[in-house]
């Protein structure tokens, strides 16, 4: 049976869940945010080490200034009302992705969940923030460079160590990753570290994702034959 230590998922079909019920996207995206709470709790529940979040991606500037607007201010609304129980579950919080590019306010939310937990040692609760996979690969690879020229690092490095330029550094490889709402692509999402992921597409948009359905999802992936190359054991 696997284990299922580093869990990723994309949050998509905040918008269409709204809308098909009449709402506004920006009503898909609180429900959105809400159930980032239910499923982290019920991921820890399951054993789950590492839980990876695709709240916000590099491309997701491209929609309208209310929405982005909207966004932006949810990490202020979400952590006042769930940092302490997140505190008091033992869970510890990462934000990642390009944070200087975020309004002030919206930076320093996060960087205070992040201050507030790090001596916990409990769940990883690791938000994307601003995130594009390209773009951190390419920013670690201008690190790498920058190092080499320095003398700081050997032109021969391992996959382990590159790692290290990531902004996932010190997390295992994601084994599971999750996308809701029926959508089949990876939209510049933890492309190196889901190298060897299984992967799962699940009709319900984000908002109706129940831990139920996560649960179902982590008993598929506990049963699929992981070979990494090798050759099944029988
Ligand atoms: C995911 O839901 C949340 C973000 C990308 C910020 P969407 O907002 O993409 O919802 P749909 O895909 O338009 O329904
Ligand atoms: C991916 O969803 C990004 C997040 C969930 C934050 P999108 O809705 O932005 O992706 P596309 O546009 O369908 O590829
Ligand atoms: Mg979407």
């Amino acid at each position: 049976m696997n284990k299922c230590r580093h869990l990723a998922i994309i949050m998509d079909g905040n918008g269409r869940w709204a809308k098909a019920q009449g709402k506004p996207r920006t009503a898909g995206h609180l429900a959105g945010a809400d159930n980032v709470r239910t499923i982290a709790i019920a991921a820890d529940q399951a054993g789950v080490e590492y839980l990876t979040m695709y709240a916000f991606s590099t491309e997701n500037w491209k929609r309208a200034a209310d929405e982005v607007n909207y966004i932006m201010k949810l990490p202020a609304v979400f952590f006042k009302k769930y940092m302490q129980e997140f505190i008091d579950r033992g869970f510890r919080m990462w934000i990642i992705g390009e944070l200087d590019a975020l309004p002030a306010a919206t930076r320093d939310v996060l960087m205070d969940a992040m201050e507030k937990s790090k001596t916990n040692t409990g769940l990883n609760l690791i938000i994307c923030m601003n995130y594009g996979s390209q773009r951190e690969i390419l920013l670690a690879a201008k690190a790498y460079a920058k190092d080499v020229l320095e003398g700081k690092a050997d032109l021969d490095i391992t996959e382990e160590q590159f790692e290290d330029y990531l902004m996932t550094k010190g997390f295992p490889p994601v084994d599971l990753l999750i996308r809701t709402s029926g959508e089949l692509r990876i939209s510049n999402y933890l492309l190196w570290q889901i190298a060897y992921a299984e992967l799962e597409f699940v009709p319900e948009a984000w908002p109706e994702f129940t831990p139920e359905v996560l649960n179902r999802c982590l008993e598929e992936y506990q049963n699929r034959d992981r070979r990494f190359g090798g050759v099944k054991n029988v």
